[in-house]
């Protein structure tokens, strides 16, 4: 087990990639913070499978793996609160995983403020805050710790429809970048993970089109859509003392897609 007496933070774990990797986390020993915004049954499904992984006693009595907590990070005072109450229960934070996030589908000279608000706020501001509050904790109490961010192919590649979505990833990219020199001293190392297409809710619209399926098919080399099982492997080792020396770039779980071209 690689993180063993480790305390995680996974935004957005109620579904998706996020309850993935709260559950590959806790199967390598880490307890687990599981944040959610609106579905506390998801919360409480990830927290159950959190347990299970982690194989430890779970009776009343036994040392918390897990714990679900409600914020919605577009807030910078929730965000703050987030990581304030999860310090408050398990003692101390080590890897923040920022995985929360959305995306809208419009034509851009549709997009509203509020469209545009919702995305940035959340994939962007809501991140930002996040592991500012996080690197403040690190620094009290003088500990080195891991940051994650779950990005994008988008994070490179256009998308159109996608611009408010695409712009955030791109400003993540930038953010990583800037952290993990800035933060490099204190022994902060800060990495992005970039999925493709991953079978998630996220994609619920793209998964029920067998057309649009299909064409999505045909640009990925392994021939597959990702599971959120194949992001969290690489989350793990990020997180992990395997990687203490890595730091600044993008890891890609996409089967190939971002830099797939072929002629006909
Ligand atoms: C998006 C998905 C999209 C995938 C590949 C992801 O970042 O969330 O909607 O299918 O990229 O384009």
């Amino acid at each position: 087990m690689k993180l063993e007496n480790k305390v995680a933070l996974v935004t957005g774990s109620s579904q998706g990639i996020g309850q993935a990797i709260a559950i590959r986390l806790a199967q390598e020993g880490a307890s687990v913070v599981i944040n959610y915004r609106s579905h506390p049954e998801g919360a409480e499904e990830t927290l159950r499978r959190v347990q299970e992984a982690s194989g430890k006693c779970y009776m009343a009595q036994c040392p918390k793996v897990g714990a679900t907590i409600q914020a919605d990070l577009s807030s910078v005072r929730e965000a703050q609160e987030l990581v304030r109450e999860s310090i408050e229960q398990f003692g101390k934070l080590d890897i923040l995983v920022n995985n929360a996030g959305l995306e809208k589908n419009k034509d851009f000279i549709d997009v509203s403020e509020a469209d545009y608000d919702k995305v940035l706020d959340v994939n962007l501001k809501g991140i930002f805050f996040t592991t500012q509050a996080f690197v403040k904790h690190l620094k009290e109490t003088n500990r080195p710790g891991k940051v994650i961010n779950i990005s994008s192919v988008h994070e490179e590649l256009p998308f159109p429809h996608f611009t408010a979505y695409c712009a955030s990833k791109g400003g993540l990219k930038m953010m990583m970048r800037n952290l993990a020199i800035e933060l490099a001293p204190l022994g902060v190392t800060v990495n992005n993970v970039a999925p493709g297409a991953i079978a998630t809710p996220i994609n619920k619209e793209l998964l029920d089109d067998k057309e649009k399926l299909d064409a999505v098919l045909k640009n990925i080399p392994l021939g597959r859509l990702g599971k959120p099982e194949d992001v969290a492997g690489l989350v793990a080792f990020l997180a992990s003392a395997d990687a203490d020396y890595t730091t600044g770039a993008t890891y890609y779980v996409d089967g190939g897609l971002l830099w797939n071209y072929q002629e006909q």
